[in-house]
């Protein structure tokens, strides 16, 4: 049997996280640049039936059951075994291999969801539809987040640029004209549990405050899909930079983010903000094409660990 190779874009968020936890609308757009990759070979002759997880990335290599009965990995296999009614998987080896940043607010857990989900039911002969890939990567999700939206899931599952509101379908957010984002990483490793949670404390601290916070980013998050569908990319800017204040005011910013998203600003670029879970991992920059690079070793110089220059085509 040949192998079975499976991959998985990253994601960024360009307006509504955190506010989409609790409802109020959010965009995200995957991230091509990096991507997990799963393969999955039998191994007939092996000398166990207990499959071989090689994962170098996360320093990972082990027999499936030597995982903890909740890790993500074996959660993955025990969803897919469960959809498939069977027990066991034939012997094999599945190896991760993953060019996203861990804790970086790039969707990395459910680009590895999505990639396995994806690698094992190829594997069982029967490759679920996007649309089982997404309910069990959200499964998975909520191992790693709690009390995840679902934002992450859809855009790696689906991999169109998304307007998102918990609990609602989704709807594919098709952009009038081109635009490029720089993507700056902090280098800084962040939790989006952990923000999240905090995030939980706070609003349950003081609620009226919070969903005036999350009623506000939800309406730049309106904005922003309107401005995408007509093609103003140049209003965009204005509101990025607008919700990025309104993630500093619900605490999940920091020095180094804020930092960034300053030079980005001083170097001339349209706007900017953090995204994803934040406390750490990456901000965007909306920039014009021709001053990309540029901005990108502004942010360097600033500080960034790495940037990723993207270009969201039109049609998402
Ligand atoms: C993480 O990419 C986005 C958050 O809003 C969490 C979520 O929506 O599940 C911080």
């Amino acid at each position: 049997m040949p192998a079975i190779t499976c991959s998985a874009p990253g994601k960024i968020i360009l307006c509504g996280e955190h506010a989409a936890v609790y409802g109020s609308p959010a965009i995200a757009i995957p991230v091509f640049d990096v991507k997990t990759k799963c393969t999955i070979i039998a191994r007939p002759t092996a000398c166990t039936d207990d499959p071989l997880i090689v994962a170098p990335d996360i320093a990972l290599r082990c027999h499936l059951t030597c995982l903890v009965e909740n890790h993500p990995i074996r959660m993955v296999v025990k969803l897919v075994l469960d959809r498939f009614k069977l027990d066991h998987l034939p012997v094999c080896e599945i190896q991760i291999h993953s060019t996203l940043p861990t804790a970086a607010g790039m969707g990395s857990s459910a680009s590895t969801a999505v990639a396995l989900i994806r690698a094992l039911s190829t594997f069982l002969g029967h490759p679920f539809e996007n649309e089982v890939v997404n309910e069990l990567a959200f499964e998975i999700e909520k191992i790693h987040h709690g009390s995840p939206s679902g934002i992450d899931n859809s855009v790696i599952t689906y991999q169109k640029c998304l307007y998102f509101i918990k609990g609602q379908p989704f709807q594919l957010l098709e952009p009038k004209a081109t635009f490029t984002l720089v993507i700056a990483d902090s280098g800084i490793k962040s939790t989006t549990a952990r923000v999240v949670e905090q995030v939980r404390l706070s609003y349950q601290d003081n609620k009226p405050a919070f969903e005036q916070y999350f009623s506000e980013i939800g309406n730049v998050s309106d904005q922003i899909r309107k401005d995408l569908i007509l093609g103003n990319i140049s209003d965009i800017g204005t509101l990025m930079t607008k919700n990025h204040k309104l993630l500093q005011t619900i605490g999940v910013s920091c020095e180094k983010l804020d930092t960034l998203v300053a030079c980005a600003l001083d170097a001339g670029s349209l706007g900017a903000k953090l995204s994803g879970g934040g406390k750490g991992g990456n901000m965007i920059a909306l920039v014009n094409d021709e001053t990309a690079d540029t901005i990108a070793d502004k942010l360097r110089s600033c500080g960034a660990v790495n940037t990723i220059i993207i270009r969201v085509p039109t049609g998402g």
